[in-house]
């Protein structure tokens, strides 16, 4: 890639201090995002997905968390030495992110389009004088970014209280408020799996033609592999805090590199395969109050060799696809 990424994780690492002890949560992480890219982040439960997205935003509570080491650069600022005020201003109109659970975000209290034209107001002190607007004009674009996000009837919709609406509308009303800054790059951390089968297929379209028509640079965080061959042209696959591969989508479903992004997988239930068995990965997650030094993941890994004592680098092994594991040779071949 030629031109500097837009968003540049480089050497992030982060613990979080418990009555146990010091719990090694991301270690040495490295992720780029291009403009105009649309980044899968996967990866098992509690591998680091949420703390990773969230450390962008500087949203991980702290304490008990701790940056240990590292940059996260946007634009090239680098926002883990950037002042709370200055997050205020990059939070919605820089960066955005929408969460899971679409009702812990809405107030009960207030109608969504009172709760949508405060966020938009809210935006206003960061923004030029002329762009500024009126709450009544507010109030207007409000109501033009909830058909933006093909809510039926916003004008009615505007006035109804979050109970009022069903999870899927409540999900659109979030990205309409994380979409009303006009941010550069929209975060979302398993934006679906609160949602029905249908629905979640809805807000997926919708997320997409949001990418294209807003050419928004996306991080789209999840455990299911099938939104990621819709939605991402990368993806970076977590294993206990670490990244372990990086490539496009179609490297990586064509040749899985890394063992665990192999059983990952694997583990896919796939419609053509004969055998019905779905292949699970043997082991449990390291404990990371004290992770085995080097690669987290070589206690599970049948591959296993002294040398992953040491954590590999990243290294290019195609023109899409980077691994972090020696198996990998000086040639790119294991
Ligand atoms: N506030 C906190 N205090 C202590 N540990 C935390 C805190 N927040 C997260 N963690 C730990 O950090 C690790 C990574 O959590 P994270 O939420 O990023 O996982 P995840 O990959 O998003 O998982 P999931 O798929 O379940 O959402 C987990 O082991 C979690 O227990
Ligand atoms: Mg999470």
């Amino acid at each position: 890639m030629s031109e500097s990424p837009l968003l540049s994780i480089q050497d992030f690492s982060l613990e979080f201090n418990t009555f146990d002890g010091v719990y090694q949560a991301i270690a040495d992480v490295n992720i780029d995002l291009a403009k105009g890219e649309s980044l899968g982040i996967v990866g098992e439960t509690g591998c680091g997905k949420s703390v990773t997205a969230k450390s962008i935003l500087k949203l991980v509570p702290s304490p008990p968390g701790r940056v240990r080491a590292g940059r996260i650069l946007f634009n090239g600022e680098d926002l883990v030495q950037a002042s709370e005020e200055r997050m205020r201003a990059i939070r919605g109109l820089d960066i955005a992110m929408i969460f899971q659970d679409p009702m812990t975000f809405l107030n009960p209290v207030f109608t969504v389009g009172n709760q949508l034209v405060d966020v938009i107001m809210a935006h206003q002190r960061f923004l030029p004088q002329r762009e500024s607007r009126s709450r009544r004009e507010a109030r207007d674009y409000a109501i033009e970014m909830l058909r933006k996000v093909h809510l039926p009837n916003p004008e009615t919709q505007f006035h109804n209280y979050p109970h009022q609406l069903s999870g899927g509308m409540r999900q659109r009303v979030l990205i309409a408020m994380a979409l009303s800054g006009r941010p550069q790059i929209l975060i979302a951390d398993e934006p679906t799996t609160a949602l029905d089968v249908t629905i979640q297929a809805q807000i997926l379209d919708l997320i997409g033609e949001l990418m294209k028509d807003l050419g928004l640079s996306v991080i789209l965080i999840t455990h299911d592999l099938g939104v990621v061959a819709l939605l991402c042209n990368r993806v970076v696959v977590m294993y206990s805090g670490q990244v372990v591969e990086d490539a496009s989508v179609k490297a990586l479903f064509d040749n899985p590199a890394h063992p665990y992004t192999q059983g990952l997988l694997a583990a896919v239930p796939h419609p053509g395969r004969s055998s019905g068995v779905l292949s699970g990965i043997p082991g449990q997650l390291p404990n990371l109050l004290d992770p085995p030094k080097g690669c987290r993941f070589q206690a599970r890994c049948s591959k296993a060799m002294a040398a992953c004592g040491e954590m590999a680098p990243l290294k290019r092994i195609g023109k899409d696809q980077s691994v972090a594991c020696w198996l990998y040779g000086e040639d790119g071949h294991a």
